[in-house]
């Protein structure tokens, strides 16, 4: 049966999006379907921001960061009423499958809209990494190079200067982003919320390091984590042990967003545009496609949304005898 498919990307932006919505966009007219974009995720869904999408429309973007369709964070979504209201919307305009490119708030959205028995495939879409049923999200790989890059940079002063610099990352509640950038980056201390240490004990590090060493240091701090770069940072400006060291705060932010997507996003968001397509070809909806262990895998939205997504302990323990 021909399907009328509609896209939209919600939450954060994150690198790879508009290859996916490409790869939604080709894979469904390949079938003979239609395609419906949804502008601003959730709230256009809720304002009725739907246009028809051609082969051209999709033409020229996968090299370029961001989402075409724009994305949102929509609070009017969290209510009942509101998810009625899509699910009406949706079946007005004989949508007959949606396709959901965001995190994890973005995917419960879909959760949402799957229980009133609307037909949802999510794709894991985000710089955190915290999506569980996904080894990788969309936009991670990018994020962690434009990490690297800055980390590799600061480093440079760093060692000029004989500084320690704290370098903050993003990534919400999940320290991911730190942990692998602060590994690949050669950290002297990584900080991430999963594996708290006492601050006392992380300073000493830093100062081991900085003293046993050639005269600089790096932390990777994770912005979710409790001593964050400024908690830190304050805590190593009120004991004279560590006031003699020279250190700056450099908090990353959006930078990490924003970056034209690498060929690890690419490849992974044209694989999972596909694999959506394919769910809605064999009648199974109710799911996220993601990878694992390098294949396509498949998992009930249900669980996505209700499981949490660990961090590797072999990488914690790894980035603790690397750093020593
Ligand atoms: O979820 C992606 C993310 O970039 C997080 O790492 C960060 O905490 C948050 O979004 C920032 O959100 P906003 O762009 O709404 O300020």
């Amino acid at each position: 049966m021909p399907h009328n498919i509609a896209v939209l990307t919600s939450g954060g932006d994150a690198p790879g999006m508009n290859a996916a919505i490409r790869a939604v966009v080709r894979s469904a007219l390949h079938r003979g379907w239609k395609v419906i974009g949804i502008a601003s995720g959730f709230a256009g869904l809720l304002s009725g921001e739907f246009r028809g999408l051609t082969r051209g429309d999709v033409s020229g973007i996968i090299d370029k960061g961001g989402t075409f369709l724009r994305s949102a964070r929509s609070a009017a979504f969290l209510e009942e009423e509101a998810q009625a209201q899509a699910v009406a919307t949706l079946r007005a305009h004989q949508i007959t499958g949606l396709i959901v490119i965001g995190g994890n708030g973005s995917q419960a959205g879909a959760l949402a809209l799957a229980k009133r028995a609307f037909p949802v495939v999510g794709i894991g879409a985000t710089i955190d990494n915290d999506v569980f049923g996904t080894d990788l999200a969309i936009g991670v790989d990018t994020a962690l190079n434009i990490a690297l890059e800055a980390i590799d940079r600061i480093k440079v002063t760093a060692a000029s200067h004989q500084r320690v610099f704290l370098v903050e990352v993003m990534g919400r509640d999940s320290g991911y982003l730190a942990l692998v950038s602060g590994i690949a980056g050669g950290a002297e201390l990584i900080v991430i919320p999963e594996f708290e240490d006492d601050s006392a004990r992380m300073a000493d590090q830093l100062l081991g390091a900085y003293q046993r060493g050639h005269a600089h240091a790096i932390a990777v701090v994770a912005e979710g984590a409790r001593y964050d770069a400024d908690a830190f940072s304050k805590h190593l400006s009120a004991d004279p042990k560590y006031t003699r060291i020279d250190t700056r705060v450099t908090k990353l932010g959006h930078v990490q967003r924003g970056g034209a997507p690498g060929v690890v996003d690419r490849l992974l968001a044209s694989r999972l545009g596909v694999a959506a397509c394919d769910c809605f070809a064999r009648g199974e909806h109710g799911v996220l496609v993601g990878m694992a262990a390098g294949r396509v895998a498949v998992t009930a939205l249900s669980t996505v949304v209700s499981s949490k997504k660990m961090l590797d302990q072999e990488l914690i323990r790894l980035s603790g005898e690397l750093a020593d």
